[in-house]
């Protein structure tokens, strides 16, 4: 018997990332959307990104997902140095993007959804048609695999919750063979359960053997599935951390700017509060009002 090699490489190149960015810029007109930004994805890992508002992470995502080209930089797949002229450039090479408005037609069963665009068909010329019972069954079958149980495909999607219509999207990339899953922001709009419900599929994703790269603002959604951390500022890369050299603590600090932290903590905690007067000092309401200048000193 020959001896199994590892996942989906095969190149020889067992260590080529997925894919690799190598100090991509981007520019949309004078805007600098993105500075010298470099990543790594792995099979079985989870890349996540993290950044407020503006800090280039959607540019980023469009990027690798073929839908924007960079203007300068690396951008490799499986080692090999790319170029991709359209999102079905992308997609060819395994890249598949769930973004955050999910593309889903709301009226329609979930199968059909789960289908849209590579629909199978049965009967030649003019008696070709949908194979709709075969539709039915390998959604079904496609959901269970990623532990998603649920009752009737042939519900509308629109019916569904934000989460499990992210669940779907995620088990349809999956079951059509995505080497790499991006996901902008999946659990940006949920709340605490739900998110934890993406999580749970963003990790199953992970755990069949797919590269993932998730978007976040939240460092905690972040830390709780994530092996790598890019952190993004106003387009320039401010961080690249491995799980293992860095806390959730310390993420979260320097996700927020550790030092824009502390001003704003003391800031906050400047608010007089007549039950944090320190030990020794008068009780509040022997005080006249307003009379304490030197308190402050
Ligand atoms: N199509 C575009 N044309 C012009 N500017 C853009 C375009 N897309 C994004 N930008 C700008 O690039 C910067 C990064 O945006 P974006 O990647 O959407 O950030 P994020 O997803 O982190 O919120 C912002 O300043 C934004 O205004
Ligand atoms: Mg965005």
């Amino acid at each position: 018997m020959t001896a199994i090699t590892d996942k989906g490489t095969g190149t020889g190149k067992a260590a080529a990332p997925l894919v690799a960015l190598t100090d991509v810029s981007k520019s949309y007109g004078n805007v600098r959307a993105l500075r010298d930004v470099s990543l790594e994805v792995h099979a079985g890992e989870i890349t996540c990104v993290l950044g407020d508002n503006g800090a280039g992470k959607s540019t980023l995502i469009k990027i690798i997902a073929g839908l924007h080209p960079h203007d300068s930089g690396g951008y490799a797949v499986a080692g090999e140095q790319v170029r991709h002229a359209s999102p079905r450039d992308a997609l060819d090479r395994g890249i598949a993007t769930v973004y955050q408005d999910l593309a889903v037609v709301p009226l329609m069963p979930v199968w059909r959804n789960f289908f849209l665009g590579s629909e199978p068909t049965r009967g030649r010329g003019p008696l070709r048609r949908l194979d709709v019972a075969e539709m039915r069954g390998t959604t079904h079958a496609a959901l269970l695999r990623m532990g998603i149980d649920l009752r009737d495909v042939d519900q509308q999607i629109g019916t569904l919750s934000g989460g499990e219509r992210q669940c779907v999207a995620i088990a349809r990339a999956v079951h059509f063979g995505a080497r790499v899953l991006v996901l902008d922001e999946p659990t940006a709009a949920l709340g605490v359960k739900q998110s934890g419900m993406v999580l749970k599929y963003v990790a199953a994703a992970r755990d069949a053997g797919l590269g993932v790269v998730l978007i976040t603002h939240n460092p905690h959604h972040a830390y709780l599935v994530g092996d790598r951390f890019i952190l993004l500022k106003r387009g320039t890369m401010s961080g690249s951390h491995l799980k293992r050299d860095i806390t959730l603590d310390e993420l979260t600090r320097e996700m927020a700017g550790g030092s824009e932290l502390d001003e704003l903590t003391h800031e906050l905690s400047r608010t007089p509060a007549a039950g944090k007067a320190a030990a020794g000092d008068p009780p509040a309401e022997d005080l006249p009002a307003a009379t304490d200048p030197e308190k402050r000193a």
